[in-house]
């Protein structure tokens, strides 16, 4: 069986889409092993704890953009007690720092609602809309530590952005792409299919 552990802050809609595949038999052997959240009130932590899901809440301490170290570590240690082989952030509002990667070594997956490296940061759809890009999309990438958002790519998909949209509508049909692409690298890579070579991820 191969493992994710899921870290969310929001509404947990990519948590859900994977809950919902994993059900409908999408995966050859994928298991969610535990949803852990900084933000208690996340919808992400409801749906894992309807579903029956390991879910807990981990505060984040002090700190407004990043963990406080030793919130981290806890982190890290319940995911690795937990064997976790993949951690996926699906909506982690939190910069995760060394021992994440100590630990989880190219195995740390981030969707990001932008055409990656294009409009890093928070809010990437609306940094999209605003620019007037006639084109934007979503990313799933594994994650580096610096700059933020960055890391090998392994699927983009591409959304156009329509005369009559707003920044809304358009978020709206990113994150139907969003739902398509995390789930599916999640399959790649839990089927041995992905692979990084000179910081380019191949797919086999
Ligand atoms: C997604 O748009 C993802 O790209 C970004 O955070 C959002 C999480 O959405 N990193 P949800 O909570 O899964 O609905």
């Amino acid at each position: 069986m191969f493992t994710i552990g899921i870290l969310a802050s929001g509404k947990g809609s990519n948590l859900k889409t994977i809950i919902d595949k994993i059900k409908e038999g999408y995966f050859s052997s994928v298991k969610i092993s535990m949803v852990l959240s900084d933000n208690h009130n996340s919808g992400a932590l409801k749906i894992a704890q309807k579903e029956g899901i390991k879910n807990i809440y981990i505060p984040p301490g002090k700190y407004r953009t990043f963990l406080q170290p030793d919130k981290e570590k806890e982190y890290v240690k319940i995911l690795k007690e937990n064997k976790v082989d993949l951690v996926c952030l699906a909506g982690f509002m939190r910069i995760i720092k060394q021992p994440f990667f100590k630990e989880f070594n190219d195995r740390i997956i981030n969707i990001h609602p932008s055409l990656l490296p294009a409009f890093p940061g928070l809010e990437a759809w609306k940094q999209a809309f605003d620019y007037g890009v006639k084109f934007t999309g979503c990313t799933v990438h594994f994650v580096r530590q610096w700059p933020i958002d960055s890391g090998p790519i392994i699927l983009q998909s591409v959304v156009p952005v329509l005369s009559d949209d707003t920044c809304e509508t358009l978020y709206q049909r990113i994150q139907e792409k969003e739902h398509i692409i995390f789930p599916l690298a999640i399959k790649l890579i839990s089927e041995n299919k992905i692979f990084i070579s000179n910081n380019k991820v191949i797919i086999k």
